[in-house]
């Protein structure tokens, strides 16, 4: 599959390499393109089928008006719509309504997808190591481009699961918030994930 990871910082290098393994076609879109494996933003989400944004949450406005046409696109939003209010760190769009959804409105016509924004970069770049794998939830209101989303998370090495519609995506954004928590104001660190467990 023809993948354009935007953004080639932690997470966007954690993607990319991890589908260049599986065997995906992938190019990034930045801002000063080096080299042959990456393009301009527009140019690289044009040539994609898929779009993994990574990006801050604060560029994620310029960088969709800048892109171009992205009807029919899968469009992965890794995003985390994080501000801090009151001295905390907390998310930015209002209780109920998500990043997700606001890619959404700035992509119309792409199918978003909301995952791969639940866990650290570094699990992004190894789920093998721990000794099961870590959970991935995808929220979509496109069941085709979710199912690519699912299979793409899958392909890295994550238990990928359907947490339902784009709708869904403002859990999947509090369960980030949660792994953020943990990891830096409850001494877990960044290296731990979560995994679903069932009964024998
Ligand atoms: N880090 C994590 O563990 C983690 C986990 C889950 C989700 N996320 C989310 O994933 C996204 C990326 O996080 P990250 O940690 O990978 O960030 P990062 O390491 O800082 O990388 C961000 C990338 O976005 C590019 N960028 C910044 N501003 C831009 C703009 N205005 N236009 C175009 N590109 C721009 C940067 O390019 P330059 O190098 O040119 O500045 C860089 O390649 C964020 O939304 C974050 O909340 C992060």
């Amino acid at each position: 599959m023809r993948i354009a990871v935007i953004g080639r910082g932690k997470v966007g290098q954690a993607l990319g390499e991890g589908w260049r393994r599986a065997g995906h076609d992938v190019i990034y879109g930045t801002r000063e393109p080096r080299g042959d494996r990456e393009a301009p933003i527009a140019a690289a989400m044009a040539q994609a089928d898929v779009v993994a944004l990574a990006v801050p949450w604060g560029a994620v406005r310029e960088v969709l008006a800048a892109a171009g046409d992205l009807s029919g696109k899968v469009m992965i939003d890794c995003t985390n719509p994080l501000a801090m209010a009151g001295g905390r760190l907390g998310l930015a769009p209002p209780t109920g309504s998500s990043g997700a959804e606001e890619v959404a409105a700035l992509a119309p016509g792409a199918h978003v997808v909301k995952t791969l924004n639940q866990t650290g970069a570094e699990n992004m770049a190894d789920p093998h190591r721990y000794a099961a794998p870590p959970v991935m939830f995808a929220a979509a209101g496109d069941a085709e481009a979710k199912s690519t989303a699912l299979g793409l998370v899958a392909d890295l090495g994550f238990e990928a699961l359907d947490a339902g519609p784009l709708a869904k995506a403002a859990l999947l954004e509090a369960f980030a918030m949660l792994w953020i928590d943990q990891a830096f104001s409850h001494g877990q660190g960044r290296d731990f994930a979560f995994a679903r467990l069932r009964t024998r």
